[in-house]
């Protein structure tokens, strides 16, 4: 059972504490877009997981790398720059995709297919990383799949859905793992037509984890950095945002005179009240965040065979550039 986070001081003015606890632990607060407006907004940097690992790895003057994103960021922060101590608000942020492709289950796979070269998506755990020949995000999986010589047979796993659009992108034919985005998989192109119908103004612009008859829909595909730009250089007006709802925050303060609607996704479950919001991004919360600086902890700890093997896939993603 997960242990719940000691109560806060509610008369405590929790911004300024982190301010203050981030200059006395010198920490880098890093978030992804998911994360709720409020901690996008106190972060030192925001972006897309290739970012933030980038980021991560170039924080030298940090002692503290707080990472408000789910378990696999802050892991990729960890195997990047082990000799920082890397906290995350909520232990439990997981990730629908990397729970799908736990190592061991990776490693059958491989062995089925012992000649192929295995290029995962960033979302997956360290160990299954670790069994990984080359890693890519949604901002940079074409640039990989393209960087393997011909001829090569590919693994592209846990997204079928990114890997799928690769394999229409590039031409590539790939073996797909059977997992998918909790999220992003909710998306209804019934309903998706139907608000282009409404506003055929609009673009719509996606995430490449959405399912292929959501995905060709599309007027524009990319990471969620790719759709923040997207938004901001192109001359329209109005756009339906096809990923995890937290991005229309930056959207909105990036480009304000522009009209962003969120898609509506199927109800799949009667309990779903709000299936684009990801749950496990949305543990973290302020309080979490100035326990996990107050107390550092939770920490990322990982083994270091693990950490120096899940290392060089993603050293081989960052060279690409
Ligand atoms: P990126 O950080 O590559 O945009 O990942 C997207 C994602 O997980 C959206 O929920």
């Amino acid at each position: 059972m997960p242990s719940a986070a000691p109560p806060v001081d509610p008369r405590l003015d929790l911004f300024a504490e982190i301010d203050r606890l981030r200059q006395q632990r010198r920490a880098v607060i890093l978030a992804h877009y998911p994360q709720d407006p409020d901690i996008q907004d106190l972060a030192d940097h925001l972006g897309d997981s290739l970012e933030l690992a980038k980021r991560a790895r170039d924080a030298r003057d940090a002692e503290v790398i707080l990472f408000c994103g789910v378990h696999f960021m802050a892991e990729t922060a960890k195997i990047v720059n082990p000799k920082k101590v890397v906290v995350i608000p909520d232990l439990e942020a997981g990730c629908s995709l990397a729970e799908q492709c736990p190592p061991e289950r990776l490693r059958a796979w491989k062995r089925a297919h012992p000649d192929h070269h295995v290029v995962m998506y960033i979302n997956c755990s360290a160990g299954t990383k670790a069994e990984s020949d080359i890693i890519c995000t949604s901002s940079n999986a074409e640039r990989v799949i393209r960087s393997i010589p011909a001829g090569k047979p590919i693994l592209f796993g846990p997204d079928k859905n990114l890997g799928a659009w690769l394999v229409k992108e590039t031409g590539r034919p790939m073996d797909l793992w059977p997992g998918a985005c909790m999220v992003h998989e909710t998306f209804s192109s019934r309903k998706i037509a139907a608000l282009q119908a409404k506003h055929p103004d609009a673009k719509f612009i996606e995430n490449p984890e959405c399912e292929d008859h959501v995905l060709v829909l599309a007027d524009f595909v990319g990471s969620t950095s790719r759709l923040l730009e997207f938004v901001q250089r192109d001359p329209g007006t109005k756009y339906i945002v096809g990923t995890e709802l937290g991005i229309l925050h930056t959207m909105h303060k990036a480009a304000p005179h522009k009209e962003l609607i969120p898609v509506p996704y199927e109800d799949r479950t009667a309990a779903c009240q709000g299936c684009n919001q990801c749950p496990h991004m949305k543990r973290n919360t302020i309080e979490k965040i100035y326990l996990a600086l107050r107390d550092l902890r939770p920490r990322i700890e990982l083994p270091e065979d693990v950490r120096a093997r899940a290392l060089l896939p993603l050293e081989r993603m960052l060279a690409l550039g």
